[in-house]
C-alpha cells in the first residue's frame, strides 16, 4: 500500500511512504524519489541499523535516532540540511501519531463544558445539541460531525471562532460543509444580528454559492436553535468513532493505513 503524504503535509514534508507486510515488522519507509539518490530504500530494523539496498550502516553513519517512547526521531538541526530519508521517517512518524488530532480536538469540545459566557446552556451542551439536531434531521456523517465541531473555536478564541473551527475541519470533511462552518455566524446573525445593529441579511452575500442551503439549514434548524436544557442531547461519546473516524483520514491524502 503507498500512502500519498503529498498536500497533506507542508510541502517540505511531502513523502510518499509505503507499508511494508504487517506481518514481519514495522511499517518501512521507502523513499520514491529521494534527491540524488533515486530509489533507495531505507530500513529501520531491530538493532536500529540503517539498511540500504542490503548494506548496513552503523548507527553514527545515518542521522536517525530512536526516542525513549520507541519513535524515530531525525538529527538534522537546520531545514536546508535535512535529506529525503529524514521526511521519510518524519512522514512515517506523523501518519503514525494522526490519532492526536482526534484526541486534542476530543480535548477541546470537553473544555467547552467550562464555557457558558451568558447562555442557556454551556458550549458543550450546545455543540452536542446542535450535532443531535442534524443525526436527527438525517444529515450525513460529515454534517453531523462539522455540526460536533462548529464552535470548537470558542475554546480559543470567541470573536473568530467561526474560522478557527472551520480552519480545524477544513482538511477532513467536504469543502461544502468547510464552508457551512467558516461563515455559519453570518447565517446565524438573521437570528440576533439585529439587536446590536448588525445586518441580519448578511447571509445573503453568498446566496448564489451552492452550499447556500446547507448553510441555512444548518443555522435555522438546528444552530440558532440548540440552547435548550430540556432537549433529549445525545452524549459526547455517542458522536467519538465518528469524530476519530473523520479526523484519522483527509480529504488530500489519505494517512491512517488500514
Ligand atoms: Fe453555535
Amino acid at each position: 500500500m503507498v500512502t500519498q503524504l503529498r498536500n497533506v503535509l507542508p510541502a517540505e514534508q511531502s513523502a510518499e511512504v509505503t507499508e511494508k507486510d504487517q506481518h514481519d515488522g514495522p511499517v518501512l519507509p521507502v523513499a520514491t524519489e529521494p534527491v540524488g539518490n533515486a530509489g533507495r530504500v531505507l530500513q529501520l530494523d531491530g538493532s536500529e541499523c540503517l539498511k540500504i539496498h542490503g548494506s548496513s550502516l552503523a548507527p553514527a553513519a545515518y542521522r536517525v535516532r530512536k526516542c525513549d517512547t520507541g519513535d524515530m526521531a531525525t538529527t538534522f538541526t537546520r531545514m536546508d540540511e535535512s535529506t529525503a530519508e529524514d521526511w521519510s521517517v518524519i512522514g512515517k512518524e506523523t501518519m503514525e501519531h494522526q490519532g492526536r488530532v482526534a484526541d486534542s480536538v476530543l480535548a477541546m469540545l470537553r473544555s467547552l463544558a467550562e464555557v457558558t459566557d451568558g447562555f442557556a446552556v454551556d458550549q458543550l451542551t450546545h455543540c452536542l445539541q446542535t450535532a443531535t439536531l442534524a443525526e436527527r434531521a438525517g444529515a450525513d456523517d460529515d454534517v453531523v460531525i462539522a455540526s460536533l465541531c462548529h464552535d470548537v473555536g470558542k475554546a480559543v478564541s470567541v470573536p473568530n471562532h467561526p474560522q478557527i473551527a472551520a480552519a480545524i475541519l477544513q482538511p477532513y470533511v467536504r469543502d461544502d460543509v468547510y464552508r457551512m462552518i467558516l461563515v455559519h455566524q453570518d447565517f446565524q446573525g438573521r437570528h440576533y444580528y439585529h439587536h446590536f445593529g448588525g445586518d441580519p441579511n448578511a447571509r445573503e452575500q453568498y446566496r448564489e454559492e451552492p452550499w447556500f442551503a446547507l448553510a441555512e439549514q444548518f443555522a435555522d434548524e438546528w444552530d440558532q436553535i440548540a440552547f435548550d436544557p430540556a432537549y433529549d442531547t445525545l452524549a459526547l461519546e455517542h458522536f467519538e468513532p465518528r469524530l476519530r473516524s473523520t479526523f484519522a483520514s483527509t480529504r488530500l491524502g489519505v494517512i491512517a493505513a488500514s
